[in-house]
């Protein structure tokens, strides 16, 4: 046995600390037994040393083992710091396996499994070695090396630990060097154990219009998967996140809770098995479905990652680590400012001209926005985009609509003070269009069998390079011709269906996943030459939302659906994953609630507009353009600041939440009566996040210049201009809400 630690100074600022534990018979660079049979079937590893491998945040330890008795890693703790965990080293219970495998004991599902080149199928990861590299102050990323004793087999388990923020990232590299290709059937990013008296899982689940609609229900014995086998437009029905509550259903303030969420934006898989004497393993990853994966010897596959946050003071704190985490690590540009929207969908759908569009420009300049957003239907030629049967595919401007092109529209718009920004779906194809009839071998769909359409199109092929080069143009090429083009919003209007991948050939099991990383290859290769340019991730809404596309992408759209009530629902499940600078709100004329109420509800996160200004009241274009001076005045605690869940419209006729700037010096409250019954009392709402000892003014803001009473008003006990303690605030509370359904409140918060 040899152990030997190496300290390295890299650079000045870098230092990396590396342990590096090697162990007889457990190195890298075994002999390599490919193709040969195991040399003793069946031999236990040659002895190992327990060790343990404690790795923390501020408030989270996780606990890796290895088991001298059978060189394997195990997860020995996860859950709240633990001041000294040398301790664990007394009990003589290994834990659970931190990567099971599958083929020789693992009883259960495993996170791992594989058929090597001689038909073996099964696989044993033993420890090799670790190395802890700090790559910021506070971040460190720990690579824990496993391989199979008897096939040149390895798998790295990175976990990377973010102490400020209380989050940590966990994703595998798996690697061989057999002779041939090993088909690989299961990948999991990450595997977690609990050991509590129950469970409670809060999934986020819907459809198109119905996004993140939040049930909870309790584990029981056996196996319960949360996932997706829709390829694009992945998370139109099940968006890669969840809550886990340990022991007792938690809520906003007290309860274990862990959160995670993976990074990738095709099939994924979480899954939960309770087994029989009641632990919890939670594997997560890429769905493994219909996706078995041929890898070459040499060539590295790597796993999504998968993010998640654990703590013991329930849910409001796990969504504001996983907020921290995302602003500076998770969104492009997270700790930036955003632009405010006019978009023209709702408004014109698809029929509009030149003249229509600059009269939107002077809208945008007159609601004092930053940038009017031009939606589908302004290209193609052969077969124009009028509908959404046509045209996609075809990126050129229509000569009927825009006889001067987009140039001229950048132009105009920048004579106005306003910017301008486009919409695309550069991966699909509709049947009607010149791409399709040109490039048929670009496309998905299965030979011998009728082609799918969903909202009459097709998704392109982007395993193939040509097609990446293609959708790579297509957005290049725009922004080379038109560099004023200052916002995009990219779309991905359908789900895979019939799906076939005529460059794959023989390996139509890769599609799903190569899918993925070809267009996350675009994405990048578009940053390095666009590295801020604001792009809205949208799906037909909220189909594609997850850390692993937002790292391209700097907002997205959360819904089609913007009726105000239903919004506060659907944003109400965002925010437990995502921080409100990356959702966009659109003000719409769906739903009945008043201007007022719409305009609060998307003041909550990124605001936009999608409305027919030119058809509202002078009352209500100067209520708007109000609202808009309000919101860039506290966009910041917004963006910023930290979310307060007061009052779910899950469990009241209220709903009411509120931000607060890191200094506690601002903060501003949303409080909305969804409905209300005869005799219904109002509880006033204790705020949360203040200072104590600091005094408050409130100020009532977006009040609605049609009067104080009746539904959609601003409501009749105002707290308008007083003043209180954060002391008081925190523990007596504000009124929030009226008798009135569908009213609502805003206060403005301020030392
Ligand atoms: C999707 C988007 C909408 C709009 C339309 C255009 O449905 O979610 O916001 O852009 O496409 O066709």
């Amino acid at each position: 046995m040899v152990v030997i630690i190496l300290l390295k100074l890299y650079d000045m600022k870098k230092m990396i600390f590396l342990i590096f534990v090697a162990m007889n018979g457990f190195c890298l660079n075994a002999q390599d037994p490919s193709g040969t049979p195991p040399q003793t079937p069946g031999a236990r590893p040659q002895q190992a040393k327990d060790l343990l491998i404690p790795l923390r945040t501020n408030n989270i330890s996780l606990v890796y083992r290895v088991n001298g008795r059978d060189g394997r890693l195990y997860q020995a703790y996860l859950g709240a710091a633990l001041d000294n965990t040398d301790i664990l080293a007394q009990t003589r219970d290994a834990g659970h396996p931190a990567y099971a495998t599958f083929g020789t004991d693992n009883l259960f599902e495993p996170a791992v499994r594989a058929t090597h080149n001689d038909g073996n199928p099964s696989l044993e990861l033993n420890y090799v070695s670790h190395e802890i590299e700090n790559i910021r102050p506070d971040v460190n990323l720990t690579r824990i090396y496993l391989k199979d004793p008897a096939y040149p087999f390895i798998v790295t388990l990175f976990t990377k630990t973010y102490a400020t923020e209380d989050v940590i990232e966990q994703w595998t590299e798996i690697k061989h060097d057999e002779k041939k290709p090993v088909t690989i059937f299961n990948y999991a990013s990450s595997m977690l154990h609990f050991d509590a008296e129950k469970y409670w899982l809060t999934q986020f689940h819907g459809d198109w219009a119905e996004e993140m609609k939040m049930t909870e229900s309790e584990l029981t014995a056996g196996i319960k998967i949360l996932d997706t086998k829709l390829g694009t437009r992945a998370h139109m029905y099940q968006t890669p996140v969840f809550m886990l509550s340990l022991d007792e259903k938690a809520d906003e303030e007290n309860g274990k809770v862990l959160a995670g969420t993976l990074g990738w934006s095709g099939n994924f898989r979480f899954l939960f098995e309770v087994d029989e004497k009641g632990s919890l393993r939670i594997i997560s990853g890429i769905n493994p479905f219909a996706s078995e994966y041929s890898l070459d010897p040499g060539k590295v596959f790597r796993t999504p990652s998968m993010i998640f946050t654990y703590s013991d003071k329930g849910m409001g704190q796990t969504s504001r680590n996983l907020h921290h985490w995302a602003m500076k690590y998770g969104i492009l540009d997270g700790t930036g400012t955003r632009y405010t929207l006019l978009n023209n969908w709702e408004a014109t759908g698809f029929n509009f001209d030149e003249k229509k569009l600059t009269s939107i420009l002077d809208d945008t300049k007159k609601m004092r926005l930053d940038v009017f957003l031009l939606d589908d239907g302004w290209f193609a030629n052969k077969y124009p985009r009028n509908n959404d049967r046509a045209g996609l595919g075809d990126w050129q401007e229509n000569r009927a609509k825009l006889p001067d092109g987009l140039g001229y529209l950048v132009k105009e718009a920048d004579a106005r003070g306003v910017k301008f920004g486009i919409w695309i779906e550069p991966e699909m194809v509709n049947p009607k269009s010149e791409l399709y009839e040109t490039h048929p071998d670009w496309i998905l769909k299965l030979p011998n069998r009728p082609e799918h359409y969903f909202r009459n199109q097709l998704v392109l092929d982007l395993t193939n390079p040509k097609v990446q080069d293609f959708v790579y143009n297509v957005v290049d090429g725009m922004l080379t011709v038109n560099p004023g083009i200052a916002f995009i919003k990219w779309d991905c209007n359908r789900m895979m269906t019939n799906a076939y991948s005529p460059f794959l050939k023989d390996k139509q099991s890769h599609l799903y996943i190569d899918y993925v990383n070809s267009l996350y290859g675009i994405l990048g290769k578009l940053r390095q030459k666009y590295p801020h340019l604001p792009v809205m991730l949208c799906s037909g809404g909220g189909g594609r939302v997850d850390y692993g596309a937002l790292k391209y992408f700097t907002e997205f759209w959360a819904s089609d659906n913007t009726d105000g009530l239903e919004r506060i629902y659907i944003q109400w499940g965002y925010s437990y994953f995502f921080p409100a600078i990356a959702v966009c709100n659109h003000v719409t004329s769906w739903g009945k609630q008043s201007l007022k109420f719409r305009t609060d509800v998307a003041m909550m996160g990124k605001m936009g507009y999608d409305i027919e200004v030119d058809k509202m009241t002078d009352n209500e274009l100067k209520f708007s353009q109000d609202a808009v001076r309000n919101y860039n005045r506290i966009k910041d605690i917004i963006y910023t600041g930290d979310l307060y869940r007061l009052v779910s419209p899950y469990k009241e006729n209220r709903a009411v939440l509120m931000y607060v700037n890191r200094d506690k010096t601002r903060a501003v409250l949303f409080g909305y009566t969804l409905n209300s019954r005869y005799g219904e009392t109002m509880n006033k709402v204790r705020l949360r996040g203040l200072d104590p000892l600091k005094t408050y003014k409130i100020q009532e803001i977006n009040v609605s210049n049609e009067g104080r009473r009746g539904p959609g008003m601003g409501f009749g006990m105002t707290e308008n201009g007083r003043t209180y303690t954060g002391n008081y605030l925190m523990n007596v509370g504000l009124n929030v809400g009226t008798g009135s359904p569908l009213s609502s409140t805003v206060y403005e918060i301020t030392e």
